[in-house]
């Protein structure tokens, strides 16, 4: 059996197909994400999910992640995290059942551990020794480990804002690091203008393939944990976009390959600040892509992301999953934060906390039935945010 069943890469915008076998970033036509595919009749021809419960964490997913070589993968234990029940705020909302997938135990105590993990693995198997990245903060810390873990470069530009945390993990494991004036897109041309004759590969959310099939083991960790099928509901904190799209590819991927147990799509909804609401209001608008945000502001960092460069992606799932998008205050966002850690003993990342601000508000617009099961994603750990907080 191949240890992954990667096929080749396509646009997400015009479907032309690009090779696998070699380095790639966008679509030269489109400016578009590519998106990893795999040949999922003879994989599911030939493997069973069983099959993939002999691995712990995000690995056992391989055959449909984009690794060919089993010795290239870059791993610190990244996935296989908790899917909780929330007994004591289901009550609250009159919900029958409400879940939170807890991604803040990922190794570097986010979700961009698997992204990262996914996006270095495959920089190893092209024999890429240098990668840099713009991050609102999170993806920076988890590619200065994986880079360290592969004995690779990383170069890291983030906001001089950015939660310490941020700055002393990627500092401490020797990462080149640039604290830009501004935002994420002000860290992105900062790399732009000074890096391409230095030979660094961009690992930029979505403007190489890889990281998305990271993300995307979160859906088919969702679908196991539910026995094979979706939960009605999710709910996620959406900055860049690629958890929201990474869950969205994982069930279009498990319905082709026949593991699901109905064809119920999880209707997703991207929780956002109102300080940095580019795609609430793309969505509300009817818009097919993202305009830039003017002046974002949140002390949610992750979602501080003034125009994702997938936006056409983001909306089509949003779409597609006959979802929405929410824009919460900032202060709702403490409130939800201290009530997840009161209530359920979770201190979840601000960006996390938002998920809960924005069920509340779906189920005043009646947007959700209680009988539905609704899971929210903790995207990180509160832990990493301890200045923030201070700041009040
Ligand atoms: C904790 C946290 N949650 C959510 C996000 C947004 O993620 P995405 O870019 O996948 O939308 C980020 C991105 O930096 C983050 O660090
Ligand atoms: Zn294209």
């Amino acid at each position: 059996m191949p240890f992954s069943y990667l096929s080749h890469l396509e646009c997400s915008e015009c479907g032309q197909s690009f090779s696998s076998l070699e380095p790639q970033t966008i679509c030269p036509t489109c400016q578009a994400p590519l998106f990893a595919r795999y040949d999922l009749k003879s994989l599911s021809a030939k493997v069973s999910p069983k099959e993939m419960e002999k691995i712990d964490g995000m690995w056992c997913w391989h055959v449909v992640l984009p690794v060919l070589n089993p010795e290239h993968v870059v791993t610190l234990g990244e996935g296989g995290t908790p899917i909780l029940k929330l007994p004591q705020l289901a009550p609250r909302y009159s919900l029958k059942a409400l879940f939170l997938k807890d991604e803040g135990l990922n190794p570097t105590a986010s979700f961009k551990a698997r992204g990262l993990s996914a996006a270095v693995s495959k920089a190893r198997e092209f024999g890429i020794q240098r990668l840099m990245i713009p991050t609102a903060g999170n993806a920076g810390g988890a590619l200065a480990a994986y880079a360290s873990r592969a004995g690779m470069s990383a170069w890291i530009a983030m906001p001089e804002d950015t939660p310490q945390a941020n700055i002393q993990e990627a500092e401490i494991t020797g990462a080149k690091i640039s604290l830009v004036p501004g935002l994420i897109s002000d860290a992105a041309k900062f790399l732009q203008s000074h890096s391409s004759h230095e030979g660094w590969f961009d690992v930029s959310t979505f403007k190489e393939p890889y990281r998305l099939e990271g993300k995307k083991t979160m859906g088919y960790e969702i679908a196991r944990h539910f026995d094979w099928e979706f939960p009605e509901v999710i709910l996620y904190p959406t900055g860049g976009g690629t958890g929201l799209v990474g869950i969205w590819k994982a069930y279009e991927e498990l319905l082709e390959l026949g593991w699901l147990k109905n064809d119920h799509p999880p209707r997703i909804y991207a929780v956002q600040s109102e300080g940095c609401a580019p795609v609430v209001r793309a969505f509300q608008n009817g818009e097919s892509d993202v305009r830039f945000w003017e002046n974002a502001h949140t002390h949610a960092s992750g979602l501080r992301v003034p125009r994702p460069f997938a936006g056409k992606a983001i909306l089509r799932t949003l779409k597609n999953s006959h979802g929405g998008a929410i824009a919460v205050s900032e202060e709702a966002i403490r409130k939800a934060q201290k009530d997840l850690a009161q209530c359920e003993g979770i201190f979840t990342a601000p960006e996390g906390a938002a998920t809960l601000a924005g069920l509340e508000k779906l189920l005043e617009q009646g947007e959700i039935d209680p009988e539905e099961r609704v899971l929210l994603l903790n995207t990180g750990s509160g832990l990493k945010y301890l200045d923030v907080l201070q700041k009040g």
